[in-house]
């Protein structure tokens, strides 16, 4: 399968379906989802210092005999890390775990208060330094936004937060549309909770796809980059099996009124 990319702000391309790896620990698993992943043509892996998987995807990446310049790795400083000399030097852990000598993406996991300025300029200088090619931000709202723009150098290139059918973020998109941010839609799935929602049910019998397929093109359809997470190989070959249909205006309509402003991870907007 060919993921098509995107280009963000820095002129940096990148995969439109990454994998998702938050509670993907355990090395049998992993290594089986891994391989499931690249044999369809997955290059995007999404993990993060929280995530403890980064020495795993080092190491997959490694052993799977394709050249490290056709991946797309991203991680995330954890708030624990958060601040000059922590964040510094948990990257150059994680560059260690992850066996590179860079990583395509850099996120701040999470808006924390006041030390989040801090960090920011951290990514900056590792960005300078080439050891993160794009940088970015996750979970950040139109207010925390809007606080960076008084202290960044340079705008993120990304902001992954949480979007999908039931919380469609509409005001942080066009927003970040308007700052050329590229959003990535993480948790696309909702979780796979209660996959019961009659419109998308209806949509996947039209369609001829899964539940989960009418989700993901849903997100894909917003011009996000789309993250969905799974251990099992034939999902993983699902999730990225959405790019020979498109849903019509009509049919994007009837998702639209399935808002529900559902945050089924955390509320960044709780965070001054
Ligand atoms: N920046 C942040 O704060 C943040 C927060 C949350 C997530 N993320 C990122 O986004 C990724 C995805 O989000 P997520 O893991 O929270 O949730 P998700 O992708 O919405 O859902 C994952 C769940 O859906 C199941 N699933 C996957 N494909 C399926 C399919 N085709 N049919 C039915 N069930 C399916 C998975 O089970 P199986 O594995 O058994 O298939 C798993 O239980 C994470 O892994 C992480 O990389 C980032």
């Amino acid at each position: 399968m060919n993921i098509p990319e995107i280009k963000l702000a820095d002129g940096k391309m990148i995969p439109r379906i990454g994998l998702g790896l938050w509670k993907n620990t355990d090395p049998e698993s992993f290594s089986l989802a891994f391989k499931a992943a690249i044999k369809v043509g997955y290059r995007h892996f999404d993990t993060a210092q929280a995530y403890g998987n980064e020495q795993l995807l080092g190491q997959s990446i490694k052993s799977s005999g394709i050249d490290r310049k056709n991946f797309f790795i991203t991680t995330k400083i954890a708030v624990q890390n958060f601040g000059v000399k922590k964040s510094r030097n948990s990257f150059n852990e994680s560059l260690r775990r992850l066996d590179t000598d860079y990583v395509d993406l850099l996120l701040l996991h999470f808006p924390i208060p006041v030390l989040r300025n801090k960090t920011w300029k951290v990514a900056e200088e590792i960005k300078a330094q080439g050891l993160a090619r794009s940088i970015g931000v996750s979970n950040y709202t139109i207010n925390h936004l809007k606080q960076l723009e008084q202290y960044a150098t340079e705008l993120p290139a990304v902001n992954q937060i949480e979007m999908h059918v039931f919380l469609q973020q509409t005001e942080l998109s066009s927003y970040c549309k308007g700052k050329n941010i590229v959003i990535e839609a993480y948790s696309p799935l909702a979780h796979a909770k209660d996959m019961d929602n009659k419109t998308i049910n209806n949509l996947a019998k039209k369609y001829r796809k899964s539940y989960a397929q009418i989700m993901l093109r849903w997100a894909y359809q917003q011009e996000v980059v789309v993250l969905p997470k799974s251990v099992n190989p034939q999902r993983i070959e699902e999730n990225a099996d959405i790019f020979d249909f498109a849903l019509s205006d009509d049919d994007m309509r009837l998702i639209q009124a399935e808002n529900r402003d559902l945050h089924t991870c955390w509320n960044p907007e709780l965070i001054p």
